[in-house]
């Protein structure tokens, strides 16, 4: 397993990963525009891509904008994957926390950062336009240390296994 930099030839791939992935989608221009500004990872398994994930940094911040992992790839640990591997990356190149905002909804998403630690913060009302209305955001912030992300992984993967 290796997790590699996308560049924006990468457009097609991360854009049929994300709708395979689950209901909601960047636009093409979204796509296009983090690929070229901002950072963005895969995590190939087998030579398939099987997690994709971008990022804003800007000082000593990163902020997670998006993650997907393609339908038939999901709950095997490639998210959790991905985002211990990028979030070590950053701190041990200076990078001090990490923000990130998800529907109120999205259990599976909230569930896999609670797991890698992040704290909820704070929410924004009315943030994401749904159909019919809107819906709140959640805002999660981690403090990233060295190898804290994947310690936090481990410790609740045995914390699961105990109460199994
Ligand atoms: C959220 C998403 C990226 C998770 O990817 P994944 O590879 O399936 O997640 P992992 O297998 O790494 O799961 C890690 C942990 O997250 C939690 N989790 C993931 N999917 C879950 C689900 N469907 N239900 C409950 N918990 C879930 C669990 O705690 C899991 O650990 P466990 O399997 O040991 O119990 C994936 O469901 C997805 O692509 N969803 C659509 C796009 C999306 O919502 N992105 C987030 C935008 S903010």
């Amino acid at each position: 397993m290796k997790v590699e930099r996308l560049t924006d030839e990468a457009l097609e791939r991360v854009q049929a990963i994300e709708a395979d992935a689950g209901p909601y989608r960047w636009s093409r221009a979204d796509w296009l525009s983090s690929l070229q500004s901002d950072d963005c990872f895969e995590l190939i398994c087998d030579e398939e891509a099987v997690a994709v994930a971008a990022f804003s940094v800007v000082c000593d911040e990163a902020n997670l904008l998006n993650i997907a992992v393609p339908n038939h790839a999901q709950r095997r640990g490639y998210a959790r994957r991905l985002l211990v591997h990028c979030l070590d990356e950053y701190a041990v190149n200076g990078i001090k926390h990490c923000f990130l905002e998800v529907r109120r909804s999205n259990a599976p998403a909230i569930a896999l950062y609670e797991s890698l630690g992040f704290s909820l913060i704070g929410e924004r009302k009315n943030y994401y336009p749904v159909k019919g209305g809107r819906e709140d955001a959640l805002v999660y912030l981690s403090r990233l240390q060295r190898g804290e992300q994947e310690r936090a992984a481990k410790i609740t993967t045995a914390e699961e296994k105990d109460d199994a």
